[in-house]
């Protein structure tokens, strides 16, 4: 696995979007797995900037979700779909080559089946970019996840529906199940990007970088793949460097 720091967050972002973009200006046909969070907020901003100064073209690539809440449905403002649109599909135009999980469908369990077709159906994941959860989730596969899951509906851990309050209003009931690409679908990613700042992930990042890959740590399952970066800002990194 290898690590790169930078200095903050904007450095970050922009690092993670200089590495989309040279995938993309690479294989103008890249298919992408995207996150949805606060972390890869920045990086978005600079990938829109780039397609509205056309340093880029986004026109032949596809992209998929990692992961959506169950029973939302794709409409809802608070879907991860509806988030993705906003800060990067609608505004780069990519709205018809943009495949998502429904959360709403009424059999999980096919959707997730329909999701590995249409990932498989493009020729695989090139570049997965994943966030980072506080208990070492990547997507929405929780600990402990087998390293060879295909997409699957998932029970949220705690932590993680805490961390996600805040995206709520006040009293919405904050859901408490998932879909979300398996860990074995993420691994077969050509490529894998990991973003985490600030220091809430500082001792989360410690733990992948020195620990045994484990099922308790999802995100361990990474440093089995020969092509993964771990793109960290000086306060995600302080755990483990100093
Ligand atoms: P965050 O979420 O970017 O909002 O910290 C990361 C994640 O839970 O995957």
């Amino acid at each position: 696995m290898k690590i790169e720091i930078v200095a903050d967050y904007e450095a970050l972002s922009k690092r993670a979007a200089a590495i989309v973009l040279d995938r993309v200006t690479q294989r103008p046909e890249t298919v992408l797995a995207l996150p949805t969070g606060n972390t890869p907020i920045g990086m978005y901003k600079q990938l829109v900037q780039a397609y509205w100064e056309g340093r880029t073209d986004f026109g032949q690539v596809w992209a998929f979700a990692l992961d959506e809440y169950a029973e939302v449905p794709a409409e809802d403002r608070h879907s991860f779909s509806s988030f993705l649109r906003h800060h990067f599909i609608d505004p780069v135009g990519l709205a018809a080559r943009f495949d998502h999980l429904r959360g709403e469908a009424s059999d999980l369990e096919a959707e997730c089946k329909r999701y590995e077709l249409s990932i498989a159906a493009r020729g695989g994941l090139d570049l997965a970019v994943l966030g980072l959860g506080v208990n070492g989730h990547i997507a929405f596969n929780e600990p402990p996840t087998p390293f060879d899951s295909r997409t699957h509906v998932v029970d949220l851990a705690g932590s993680t529906r805490e961390a996600n309050a805040s995206y709520f209003p006040d009293g919405f009931p904050i859901p408490n199940r998932g879909v979300t690409m398996g860990i074995g679908t993420i691994l077969e990613a050509q490529e894998i990007l990991v973003i985490a700042s600030g220091s809430s992930k500082a001792p989360i990042v410690a733990r992948i970088v020195t620990a045994e890959p484990t099922v308790d740590i999802p995100a361990s399952a990474l440093k089995g793949h020969p092509h993964v970066m771990l793109l960290l800002d000086e306060e995600a990194a302080t755990g483990w460097k100093d």
